[in-house]
């Protein structure tokens, strides 16, 4: 059977060159950081599927919840013939959760990871035989690229598991500007965003008991170490998360165990002990400061759902015209 994918690779982004030179320029950088569209390689997607079953990590289940129950909200607020584009679709499972409500025209997956996106819209198509289902392999962190000739009747972009909040409010707002420019008047953005919360459960949901987080934040040495010319023992670091309060973020890096160099396509990089790789922020927001943000990136509220204990939102962001 022909599986009814609709695959542009012209978006497709030259991943190996950018492991490469953003992973010297990271190493290099004080303090060290790398970025965490890195993580999602097969295996990195992988583990994020399971991060996101854990007990501890709320964020998947309540906003699938909050999804279902809003679920015919927002098919009015979107009306008929959407085409659904989700960023960062991994898995497209969520999607699911507003296929049959909405019935919209088209879905578009774009995700950063080729062979997962692959599987996963295939799947998709297998499922809902009367679905139009495109993929595009595309970094959409600097500029999101739609393919060529994709035309936009009645866009709704779906930006689920707080995704957003891997950006810093400043990259959020400009992500949300280039949105504006590519949406027309009345296009919709619906996003998820993870509320300002108690700093235990927060903590504990990227630090899962099971450890599924603490692999996928060492898979990225890994990676570097299977991808690129390089003799990094993911071994020698351990996982750290933890709440920053003041800039209102879970923070994720990787610890060196030890003091040690470590080498990278012939450059050397030296860690003191207990010197931490950044890896990741996930920003947390209240109701108010993320509508002030889509405000101020010229959106209008049309909707916003959470759970009873207001732990995850999910909001309708409508283009001002
Ligand atoms: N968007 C998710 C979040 O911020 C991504 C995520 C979950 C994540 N767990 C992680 C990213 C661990 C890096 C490491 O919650």
């Amino acid at each position: 059977m022909a599986l009814a994918v609709h695959f542009h690779d012209q978006t497709r982004q030259p991943h190996e060159a950018s492991l490469r030179d953003e992973t010297l320029a990271g190493f290099g950088a004080t303090p060290k950081r790398i970025s965490p569209k890195f993580f999602y390689d097969r295996r990195g997607s992988e583990l994020f599927e399971q991060i996101c079953v854990q007990p501890e990590y709320y964020l998947t289940r309540t906003e699938e919840r909050i999804l279902a129950d809003a679920a015919n909200d927002i098919r009015e607020i979107a009306g008929p013939q959407t085409d659904l584009i989700e960023l960062g679709s991994g898995a497209s499972r969520k999607v699911r959760l507003l296929l049959e409500g909405l019935r919209p025209v088209s879905y578009l997956g774009i995700d950063i990871s080729e062979d997962f996106l692959l599987t996963s819209t295939q799947r998709l198509a297998a499922d809902y035989p009367w679905l139009e289902v495109h993929a595009a392999c595309a970094d959409f962190s600097d500029e999101l690229t739609l393919p060529d000739n994709f035309t936009l009747h009645h866009p709704l972009v779906f930006f689920p598991g707080s995704s957003i909040g891997n950006f810093t409010p400043l990259q959020a707002r400009k992500l949300l500007g280039h949105l504006h420019e590519i949406l027309p008047p009345g296009g919709g953005v619906l996003v998820g965003v993870d509320l300002v919360k108690d700093r235990t459960l927060l903590e504990a949901a990227y630090n899962d008991r099971a450890h599924v987080t603490a692999a996928f934040n060492l898979n990225l040495l890994q990676r570097i170490r299977q991808e690129l010319d390089s003799d990094i023992d993911p071994s020698r670091f351990a996982h750290r998360a933890f709440f920053n309060e003041v800039d209102s973020r879970i923070e994720m890096h990787l610890v060196s165990r030890e003091a040690q160099d470590v080498t990278i396509e012939g450059q050397r990089f030296h860690f003191d002990a207990g010197e931490t790789l950044h890896t990741e922020n996930s920003y947390k927001y209240t109701l108010e400061s993320f509508s002030h943000l889509a405000s101020s990136a010229g959106f209008d509220c049309s909707g916003q759902w959470t759970d009873s204990s207001e732990l995850f939102s999910v909001h309708y962001l409508q283009r001002r015209q």
